[in-house]
Formats: structure tokens, sequence, C-alpha cells
């Protein structure tokens, strides 16, 4: 199926229409910090546009998506999160490769023809944001904490990045959830170097490189460690995809050990500014992105 993604340049803000309609779905997004970054790329772009939460209830999701293919709605892209990445595919006209291997969307471009295109920029976000802190995963030993949507965009993008890890063993809360997981992404992708550990307590990070946490546990500022502390060490890049608060248990317990760390704010930078770059059907200039960027920093720190 062919699409024209509906050009965010047409949104002028010359003419007397009201502002095209951005957003993202998701429950709760009390914490999101995805507003503050495209409502500052819009201004810095100069287009008549904004970018509003829609907190969704599971019962009010298929209504939402319905709506959006009537010719007067005035949304014409959406960011996806927690918990609709998953149920959402089943509802685009039509996906691109790497969502349908990753089984997951987070970004829908909505056509002139109001048809539903989506994207996971997700997997893309991580890896750009591992290369600018100068972590390969090449030859690496990778444990993973949580089997959810961002474990899933995460090993897809692993799995068909150049760059190779040694080994990938995933630890979860519920380990029918990661096998099902693991088995779901082995029918379309090649994940022959994971291997799903039965209980999170046979953690063994003595010989990783890289620990990440996609779990949840960490976004409450009184979340402990969900790692023994005494586990981590040096020779460890510790990455926890939450970014608010900026530095969860986990990294404080990290650094301490003199590990190398990372927050996910600058996975949420970069899937960012690919889904703009979605919306807008073009490649951002670097300002733009800086806005994003600092827009992004400022709302972590104010939060
Ligand atoms: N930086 C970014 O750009 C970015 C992008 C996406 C997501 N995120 C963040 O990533 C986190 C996870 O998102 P998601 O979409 O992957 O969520 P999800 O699909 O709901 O998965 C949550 C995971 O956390 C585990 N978990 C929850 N509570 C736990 C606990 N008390 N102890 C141990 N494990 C627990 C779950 O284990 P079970 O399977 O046992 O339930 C599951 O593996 C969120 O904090 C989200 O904000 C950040």
């Amino acid at each position: 199926m062919s699409f024209v993604p509906y050009l965010l340049s047409v949104h002028s803000p010359m003419n007397d229409q009201p502002p095209a309609i951005y957003g993202i779905i998701g429950n709760p997004l009390t914490h999101t910090l995805s507003p503050l970054m495209h409502n500052a790329a819009f201004k810095a772009l100069k287009v008549n546009a904004i970018y509003k939460p829609f907190p969704l209830e599971e019962e009010e999701l298929n209504l939402f998506i319905e709506d959006l293919k009537e010719a007067d709605n005035p949304i014409f892209g959406l960011n996806v999160t927690i918990p609709y990445k998953e149920k959402i595919l089943p509802m685009m006209d039509g996906a691109n490769a790497f969502a349908e291997k990753v089984g997951a969307v987070n970004t829908i471009v909505i056509n002139r023809q109001r048809k539903l295109f989506g994207y996971n920029t997700d997997g893309p976000g991580f890896l750009a944001h591992i290369k600018e802190v100068g972590f390969s995963p090449e030859g690496k030993r990778i444990a993973i904490l949580g089997a959810g949507g961002t474990t899933r965009a995460i090993l897809s993008a692993l799995a068909l990045f150049d760059e190779r890890p040694e080994s990938i063993k995933i630890y979860n809360r519920t380990y029918s959830k990661a096998k099902e997981l693991l088995e779901d992404l082995s029918c379309r992708l090649d994940m022959s170097l994971v291997e799903v550990v039965p209980t999170i307590d046979d953690l063994n990070i003595e010989l990783a490189d890289c620990l990440i946490n996609t779990t949840s546990v960490g976004l409450k500022p009184t979340d402990e460690c969900l790692v023994d502390p005494e586990m981590l060490h040096k020779s460890l890049f510790v990455y926890d995809v939450i970014y608010n608060p900026q530095e969860t248990a986990l990294i404080k317990c990290a650094k301490e050990k003199g590990a190398q760390t990372a927050n996910g704010l600058g996975m949420l930078f970069y899937q960012g500014t690919l889904s703009l770059q979605h919306w807008a059907n073009t490649q951002l200039d670097d300002k733009i992105k800086d806005v994003m960027r600092r827009a992004l920093e400022q709302g972590a720190k104010v939060q």
C-alpha cells in the first residue's frame, strides 16, 4: 500500500485554519515530556500545529482510532505509549517493515486520505543514543531486566543491527511473559543470541558488559534498586530507559561503583526526532533537533 504522509509544512501559520493536532495516546500520561519536545519543535518550525496528550482508557481506544479516519478529524500524527503499542498494530492500514518485525507501533502518520500508517522509532532511538554515548553492542554480553514493550523494541533493533552482541540474557519477574516475547519475536527475527533466564533471582552480571533496565521499577523516587548493588561493577555499562527521575536508584548505585551510565532521556529524544521526521516526511535540521533536546532537558530538570 502506498502512503503519502501529511506534510507538516502545509500547516502554515499564515492561514486562518485551526491548528493541526499531533499528540500522544497512552495511560497514564502524567509524566510524559513529549508535548514539551514537540511543541518546541513546532514553534521553531513556525507551523500551525500543537501536540497534546490524549490519555485513553482501554475501552476508548477503538473508537478513538475509528474517529481518526473521519475526514474532519484534525489529528495528523500520534505517538503511542504504554500500554497500547502492541494493541494498536492491527488497527493500522499499514506499517513499515521494522514496526511489523517488532510487533509494536509508537508512531502513527495519518495521511490526507485519513489512512493510518505505523512506525516504531523506539528501537532506532535506543541505538542512536547508545551510539551517542559511545557504547557499541558488538561482541558484548548484555543483560536485560524486563520483557515488556521496550525490551521488544530494543531486542528487535539489536537483532537487525550490524554490530552483533555476543549474548543477550533476559531476566523478567514473570518468566512466561519473557518466553512468550522471545517466541513471538523469533518468528520474524534472528533471536539465536537471546536466552530467557527463568528467574530474576538468578541474575548474574559478573561477566556482563551491559545491563539494561526496561522495567518500570525506578519510576517512583521511592523505588529501590532492582539489582543487588554489590553485583554492579565498573566494567559495566548501565542503561536505564527511565528518564524521570533522571537518576534512578540503579543509576545512582552504578555510578557509585564507577560504571558508565545513561538514562532514557536520549532514547526519548531520538525516538521523538524520528517520529517528527515521519510526520514531516523530511529530515530535521540540526537546529530543530537542538531545540527539542533543550526542551526535554529543561522539562526533565523541572519534574
Ligand atoms: N526512554 C524512552 O524513550 C522510553 C521508551 C519506552 C518506554 N520507556 C519506559 O520504559 C518503562 C517500561 O515501559 P514498557 O512499555 O516496556 O512497559 P511494559 O510493557 O508494561 O513492561 C513493564 C516491565 O516491567 C516489569 N515490572 C513491572 N513492575 C515490576 C516490579 N515491581 N518488579 C519487577 N519487574 C517489574 C514487567 O514485568 P512482568 O512481565 O512481570 O509484568 C515488565 O517486564 C517505562 O518506565 C517507560 O516509561 C522509556
